[in-house]
């Protein structure tokens, strides 16, 4: 374990385990369909490779980034589009992948605009959940784990750019981003 981490929240093994379930699921779900993945960058960028890895569907990718936190821990709820999907989503099976929804802000934006798209469907997929966090109602459709109110390192999920190559999910030392 790093030095900047409390202690290890999910294990690498954990991980491995969840996200073939979740493909399972979702394998099941849209059987011979189609489904465009669209990966929101950059926290969700090592749960989507390894998850498609686990889909049997036929997977189609795009990309999505948006303005979220900067280098602080608190959303600022503005949220602003930094790069647009590659195509058009219409008549399209969408599932947005996500690594964490918190207060809900970046993803109901993402969703009402999606929505407007006129994809054929459009479901959503987040690694992790924190519901006492939650400002706006989000639901998704797959979630991996729900967590408690802790700020979160790893397996994509960044403090500052810093730690998303962490094989696990880990719990920051408070005092790494309280100065
Ligand atoms: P929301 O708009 O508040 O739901 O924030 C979603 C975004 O905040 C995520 O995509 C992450 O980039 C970031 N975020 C929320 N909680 C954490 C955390 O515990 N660790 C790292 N990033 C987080
Ligand atoms: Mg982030």
């Amino acid at each position: 374990m790093i030095p900047e981490a409390d202690r290890i929240m999910i294990s690498q093994d954990e991980i491995a385990a969840k996200v073939q379930e979740l493909g399972s699921r979702i394998s099941q779900d849209y059987g011979g369909e189609e489904i465009l993945v669209v990966g929101i960058l950059k926290g969700a960028a090592i749960f989507m490779s390894d998850l498609v890895r686990s889909i049997a569907s036929p997977v189609a990718f795009d990309f999505m980034a948006v303005s979220s936190y900067g280098a602080s821990t608190e959303s600022s709820g503005i949220v602003r589009i930094i790069k647009d999907l590659d195509q058009s989503i219409e008549g399209r099976h969408v599932l947005i992948v996500e690594d964490v929804v918190d207060t809900g802000l970046t993803l109901n934006y993402l969703v009402e605009n999606l929505r407007s798209r006129n994809p054929a469907s459009l479901k959503l997929c987040s690694l992790l959940d924190k519901p006492s966090r939650r400002k706006v109602e989000v639901k998704a459709d797959y979630t991996g784990f729900e967590i408690p109110d802790e700020f979160v390192v790893g397996y994509g999920l960044d403090y500052s750019e810093r730690f998303r190559n962490l094989p696990y999910i880990a719990v920051l030392k408070k005092d790494v981003y309280i100065k």
